[in-house]
């Protein structure tokens, strides 16, 4: 079978790849196990997450996506090739893949991108900006007249966008998400308590005790970890409180990014949308008290999406269902050296 459609959210902290007629078929750590000898990966995503932090000196475990955009072209292009043949399996000839980035991806990274997924076995490609995708995956009617403000808040980078009629009128993206608040959390532990936790702890720290307003009511959790001066093993009990004000001071620097953005709008069109609320979206969004907080600091109401993490794969298994909407934001799926004459062409008219 030829010309199957794949939606890939390649993102900072996981992978997501939905199939045509399938819904959203994989969603993994965008992490890489690789042999410190050999330099070779042997396991990707779910597998090698499983290993971070537990695993001997002679294997490493790397991200494969930082910022939005590939850090390491070889492994990119294997972990591709690796999901899109557990997608597709042996049946499935070259599928046509479209494929997000952040919405500052530059020409370099954009070539990058394409490179990766076509080298990866993808037949036609298509690149879009990702927070298009999360728009849509949102809930957002693609006939709407007047804005629509959408901010995905991922682990690396937060993108924001305004849509109006289905198509992007404002957008913009900042190197801030999740992420800081995983090393706001390692650093206090580290420099205030000598304790040093691996990244399975900390996820459950982020998931049960964090939160963007400080709770009235403090919670405790239990862990373990080890002591970073005699590297002996340690239990103890962290609290909300404590960690309180290292979230606080991370989600300050992140609202105080996203006023600025949202400086850029024309007022007209800020007000237009304002008037409706932002949605809200990416893993970012699921930081207890996040909407209420960004409320309260930019005066515009703020909603959760439902499945936030989801909603740039569902927008682009969207947009693969519905290729008009594609053609109406310009996008189409292209062989590779079609899309490297576009983005030269879009390049030289940027210079
Ligand atoms: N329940 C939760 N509470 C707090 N944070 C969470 C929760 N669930 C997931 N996260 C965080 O959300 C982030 C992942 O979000 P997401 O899947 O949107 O990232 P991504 O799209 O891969 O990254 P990016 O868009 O930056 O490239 C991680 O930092 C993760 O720890
Ligand atoms: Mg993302």
């Amino acid at each position: 079978m030829k010309g199957m459609k794949l939606g890939i959210d390649f993102g900072s902290y996981s992978i997501k790849i939905y199939a045509e007629n399938k819904g959203m078929v994989i969603d993994e750590p965008s992490v890489a196990a690789i042999d410190c000898e050999t330099q070779q990966p042997i396991a990707f995503g779910s597998d090698a997450y499983e290993l971070s932090g537990r695993c001997p000196a002679e294997i490493k475990v790397v991200d494969v996506i930082r910022n939005g955009v590939i850090s390491d072209f070889v492994l990119a292009e294997k972990m591709l090739r690796y999901y899109i043949k557990k997608v597709c399996g042996t049946r499935v000839y070259k599928p046509n893949v479209l494929v997000s980035l952040s919405t500052n991806a530059t020409s370099f990274e954009k070539k990058t991108m394409l490179d990766a997924i076509t080298l990866a076995g993808a037949g036609r490609v298509c690149l879009v900006e990702g927070i298009l995708a999360s728009a849509f995956g949102c809930g957002i009617e693609t006939e709407k007249i007047g804005g629509r403000m959408v901010l995905d808040i991922g682990h690396h980078i937060t993108e924001f966008a305004i849509i109006s009629m289905g198509s992007i009128v404002n957008s913009g993206a900042i190197k801030r998400g999740s992420n800081d608040i995983d090393k706001a959390i390692e650093q206090h532990l580290k420099r205030d308590r000598d304790i040093l936790i691996g990244p399975h702890t900390l996820r459950e720290v982020k998931d049960k005790i964090i939160s963007a307003i400080r709770r009235d009511c403090e919670t405790a959790l239990f862990i373990s970890g080890k002591s970073n001066l005699d590297e002996m093993p340690i239990s103890f009990e962290i609290t909300s409180n404590e960690i309180y004000p290292y979230i606080d001071e991370q989600i300050s620097l992140l609202v105080a990014e996203i006023n600025t953005l949202l400086k850029t709008v024309p007022p007209e069109l800020l007000s237009d949308a304002a008037d409706h609320g932002i949605y809200l979206c990416g893993g970012g969004s699921l930081i207890f008290d996040i909407a209420e907080r960004l409320e309260q600091e930019i005066n515009i109401r703020c909603e959760v999406v439902d499945e936030p993490t989801l909603a740039k794969v569902n927008g682009l298994g969207q947009l693969i269902n519905n290729e008009k909407l594609l053609e109406n934001n310009g996008y189409r799926f292209i062989f590779k050296d079609e899309v490297r004459e576009r983005i030269r062409k879009m390049n030289s008219k940027n210079v």
